[in-house]
């Protein structure tokens, strides 16, 4: 079935690092559905500043995690790959999100009390807008479908609220689409490998709670042989495995690049102490990580080519964006007229 008349957007945040959570939650999806979408996959800069960056760093970041989707197999012929920056009508519709979203819906986003924690006040006010701009991404684009990691499901509901809000507060019915997350449970929660009940994150202090796509093949062998495991051999149900929650995690690290399902694995090595299961856990992840690695490292190597695929994205993108902030900007009542 084709669905090309469906549109997804996702996007990563170049705040460098990625990992092999980035890369199971949002990244490998993104790879399916460009045969059968219109797709915009975003390099969003702008989300990344609301926390304070290093202007060279981010300018690198961003260009990696180009690289990255790339490296992975998106094609930049049939998607779209673009910074968000680069179009400027994400940040102008953010604006007139700002001004649909309820302060109490925010309030109660998750993401936003964890991020700021006790120094709320002290935190950027673009943190606690931060989903208004990441509807704006969705909607600018009329975005159907947005495949992201479990933890950005209240942001797309969010989402579907201001959209419907701003549908009804205008009158103008079915003007946004609500659009449908597209989570895998499973692979898109990938945990520490110290701590199987932590996400596996970049402001992990321990270099050994994640694997990194740019790791080399000895770190993610030795990664993998120090991950916590547990005192018990593998069971031999699905049910026993899910409260031993660091081999439930290596378990969907293993699924999730190997495309084999849990049930299968439990029962391949069921019984058996974890040495075998983590060194063919790592033989997997080396031959799956060290091509992405080293196209990586060739095309930022290459930065003009990388160049041309963002400015023929921002092109495209540009084409849509600007379709839809001038029928925003005309339903609001904001006037356009040609100097
Ligand atoms: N907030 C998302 C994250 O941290 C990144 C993001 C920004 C995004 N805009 C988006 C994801 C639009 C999907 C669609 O993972």
């Amino acid at each position: 079935m084709s669905l090309k008349n469906h549109t997804v957007l996702s996007g990563v945040q170049p705040s460098g690092d990625l990992h092999i959570g980035n890369y199971l939650g949002a990244i490998k999806n993104f790879i399916n559905m460009q045969d059968d979408f219109n797709c915009y996959f975003c390099v969003v800069d702008l989300h990344a500043i609301t926390v304070k960056q290093d202007p060279e760093s981010l300018r690198r970041n961003t260009l990696e995690v180009v690289a990255t989707y790339l490296a992975s197999g998106i094609d930049p012929k049939l998607s779209v790959i673009f910074n968000q920056s680069s179009v400027s009508m994400h940040a102008e519709l953010s604006w007139i999100l700002n001004c649909v979203t309820r302060m109490g819906w925010l309030n109660r986003m998750t993401q936003f009390k964890d991020k700021a924690g006790k120094d709320r006040e002290n935190v950027s006010s673009g943190l606690f807008i931060y989903p208004n701009l990441m509807a704006a991404d969705i909607l600018l684009y009329k975005a159907t479908h947005v495949p992201v990691g479990n933890d950005q499901k209240q942001h797309l509901e969010l989402t579907r609220d201001i959209a419907q809000r701003f549908n009804r507060d205008y009158n103008c019915e079915n003007f946004f689409p609500s659009p449908e997350p597209i989570i895998d449970n499973d692979i898109s929660r990938i945990m520490s490998l110290k701590n199987g009940l932590q996400k596996m994150s970049k402001s992990d202090p321990s270099e050994y709670s994640r694997i990194s796509l740019t790791d080399d093949n000895d770190t993610i062998i030795k990664k993998i042989k120090k991950a916590k495991t547990a005192d018990v051999p593998m069971p031999d149900n699905l049910n026993d495995v899910l409260v031993l929650s660091e081999i439930n995690n290596l378990l969907n690290i293993y699924s999730g690049f190997s495309s084999m399902k849990k049930e299968q694995l439990i029962d391949q090595y069921k019984g058996e102490n974890f040495s075998n299961f983590k060194s063919e856990l790592s033989d997997l992840l080396v031959s799956k990580i060290e091509p992405i690695a080293i196209e990586v490292k060739k095309l930022m190597n290459d930065k003009s080519f990388l160049f041309d695929v963002l400015s023929d994205g921002k092109k495209r993108a540009t084409e849509i964006a600007t379709k839809t902030l001038n029928d925003v900007y005309d339903i609001v009542g904001l006037l356009r007229y040609d100097s």
